[in-house]
């Protein structure tokens, strides 16, 4: 017999997976932490609120190895830098990128310095860092600040930045938009997600443009990013000095892929709004309560445009979605890693004495 055994290829991560679409060689390591993969979620109830017969689906990418989709960009990154030799990694973070740096460092035994603004990162993030062992810079400054001293730091050498103005980075964050072509047969109509720095965006629109050159695709669907209000430099197309909201992962007045996000959104027929910090803290609540998906809230920010645009007369109101479209919104990353407003509530929580009775009256019987 001459059989052959083929090696699976799910679980071992994007590069495995994607080889021949990423920039990997011979001499590439495979730096993996089983990255990808993540699940394309339908989602009944938030389709009913869209109505006309629409499909929205959910892509959970809170479920990576460090709960966010920064995985799939950091496996391409870090094993391109150790492919050239590089001993250390660094990054400006709002925090997950300096989790997951943190994390695949770790993996290829080099080290790794996060630049991150002070008293501005989610709990469950910082403690991600700490865990990996990154080293832990604190700036009194914002996001744009920290990236202004990595690009310098890099400049003269001895770090292999790994933000998302690396290449490698959006090229291994594209694998997110193949997986939801294999999973439902073509591209979707609509894309809507969260934009901070703008990597992501981009990374999509490369992921969907090079699927439907290769014929994995019939089409490219309308890319819709979301901002916080308060932190909306694409939106007002003017650089925020100081930009605030509660969605800590998002809070950014310069994005570095400023120039390619507006050419996604202007290509595909999509565009940019903004969503309130309560709009956005409403939709994070509405999603785990009513879809059992629970974000943090920078990844709400998609949910809360898709909420928005219900009744809405805007050009990308639902009254305006053709019937039956196919709606994808991706969810950046996972609830737990920003617990800080919700734990308000769960400090409401007393105890009661352990009686049956006592806890009937607790329950409202
Ligand atoms: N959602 C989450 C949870 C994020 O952490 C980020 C960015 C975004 C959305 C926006 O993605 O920057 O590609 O437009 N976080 C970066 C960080 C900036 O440092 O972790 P983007």
């Amino acid at each position: 017999m001459n059989a052959t055994i083929s090696k699976p290829q799910r679980g071992r991560g994007v590069i495995a997976r994607y080889r021949d679409f990423l920039p990997i060689n011979d001499k590439t390591p495979n730096i993996s932490l089983a990255e990808g993969d993540t699940p394309l979620i339908y989602c009944p109830q938030l389709s009913e609120r869209v109505g006309r017969n629409c499909d929205v689906f959910v892509k959970n990418e809170g479920v990576n190895p460090t709960c966010s989709f920064k995985d799939r960009g950091m496996a391409v990154a870090v094993s391109k830098a150790v492919e050239r030799g590089a001993c250390t990694l660094i990054c400006a973070s709002t925090g997950n990128t300096s989790a997951s740096a943190a994390a695949y460092a770790a993996r290829a035994g080099i080290s790794c310095v996060v630049i991150l603004p002070s008293g501005k990162i989610a709990s469950g993030k910082l403690l991600q860092a700490f865990a990996y062992g990154a080293n832990i810079v604190a700036i009194n400054g914002n996001f744009d600040d920290a990236l202004q001293i990595v690009r310098e730091l890099g400049e003269r050498g001895g770090f292999s930045i790994v933000n998302s103005i690396n290449p490698d980075r959006i090229a291994g964050q594209k694998t997110a938009a193949f997986e939801i072509v294999d999973e439902i047969g073509d591209a979707p109509d609509f894309h809507l997600l969260p934009v901070g720095n703008a990597g992501n965006i981009a990374a999509y629109w490369a992921g969907y443009r090079e699927y439907q050159a290769r014929q994995k695709s019939t089409k490219i669907p309308a890319m819709i990013g979301f901002q916080a209000a308060s932190a909306a430099p694409i939106f007002y197309n003017r650089v925020i000095e100081k930009p605030e909201t509660v969605a800590s992962a998002i809070r950014i007045g310069n994005p570095a892929s400023w120039k390619q996000a507006s050419a996604a959104i202007a290509e595909s027929h999509g565009t940019i709004d903004i969503v309130s910090d309560e709009q956005i803290l409403a939709a994070q609540t509405w999603l785990a309560r009513h879809e059992g998906i629970f974000v943090e809230p920078a990844s709400a920010a998609g949910i809360a445009g898709l909420l928005k645009w219900r009744d809405s007369n805007e050009a990308y109101s639902f009254k305006k979605f053709p019937e039956k479209s196919r709606i994808v919104c991706t969810v950046t990353g996972h609830g737990l890693k920003d617990p800080d407003v919700i734990m308000q509530r769960v400090r409401e929580v007393k105890p009661v004495p352990a009686t049956v009775k006592d806890v009937q009256r607790a329950i409202g019987l």
